[in-house]
């Protein structure tokens, strides 16, 4: 039987005046599995977890949830169909603490078409979502620490909280490990594990060895195009590959 196809988008194209960032992908991630897509800077990863989330204008093409076109939605209601996502550069307010970052990244969903009086009722509700997520993500520890006093491995585990704030079935990582210090990488990655269970993830990662370790199928990306898709062996042994890639240090060791 074929599986569920989570998310999907089919023949997209997105331009930045002239350039084309994207040129007429096609990709659909499996329910509950978790695709790694990689590719030298500047393939166009980034851009294609905004084109899914509806972060960018399409030229051209469709994006579709559980097989509905959401190409229309804008981001708020993909996140309400169960769209999460996570950024490349840390996106937390740094002054503020661990638990008040996490409280306001809900407040949109919790609070939108409500009337002003259901907003403090909701408060304890938020509270309590905000301590369930920050356990998940293993900052218990934290939870009235400013985010700046936080190490950056730390820091990324909060931005994985505030996608998490709304349960979503599928998650978008953009390079959950950027600036992640080796000796901080096992944690961070162990908390992407916890997280991944029951969910549907696409993730962009440089580092091959956390690749490895969470992917069920890659994806290679370079100049606005999937390369090939396939397993950890297959991609590695893809000549094509290892072409787009000569003088990097990631795929190569084999
Ligand atoms: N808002 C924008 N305006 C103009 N050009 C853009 C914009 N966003 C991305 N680009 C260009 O589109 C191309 C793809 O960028 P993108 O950020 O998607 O790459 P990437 O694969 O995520 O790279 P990296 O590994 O460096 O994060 C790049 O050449 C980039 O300069
Ligand atoms: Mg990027």
């Amino acid at each position: 039987m074929k599986p569920n196809i989570a998310i999907a988008c089919q023949d997209i194209s997105v331009c930045f005046d002239e350039y084309v960032a994207l040129n007429h992908v096609f990709l659909d991630v499996p329910e509950g599995q978790t695709i790694a897509l990689i590719g030298p800077n500047g393939a166009g990863k980034t851009t294609l977890l905004n084109a899914l989330s509806g972060r960018v204008p399409l030229a051209s093409g469709s994006v579709l949830m559980q097989g509905a076109d959401v190409t229309k939605l804008p981001i708020h209601l993909r996140v309400k169909q169960g769209l999460g996502r996570s950024f490349q550069i840390i996106n937390i307010f740094q002054e503020m603490t661990t638990l008040e970052n996490l409280r306001l990244a809900a407040q949109p969903m919790a609070f939108s078409n409500q009337p002003f009086w259901r907003q403090v009722s909701a408060w304890p509700e938020l509270e309590n979502k905000a301590r369930e997520v920050a356990n998940m993500v293993g900052l218990d520890d934290v939870l009235n620490a400013p985010v700046s006093s936080l190490s950056h491995g730390r820091q990324r585990a909060v931005e994985l909280g505030l996608a998490l704030m709304s349960d979503p079935k599928v998650l978008l990582l953009d390079e959950p490990l950027a600036g992640v210090g080796q000796a901080e990488i096992k944690t961070t990655v162990d908390v992407i594990e916890r997280v991944r269970k029951g969910r549907t993830v696409l993730l962009v990662e440089h580092n091959m060895d956390v690749v490895m370790r969470l992917a069920d199928e890659i994806v290679v990306m370079i100049s606005g195009e999937i390369l090939m898709r396939g397993t950890a062996a297959e991609v590695q042994n893809d000549q094509r590959v290892r072409q787009a890639y000569l003088g990097e240090t990631e795929v190569v060791h084999a």
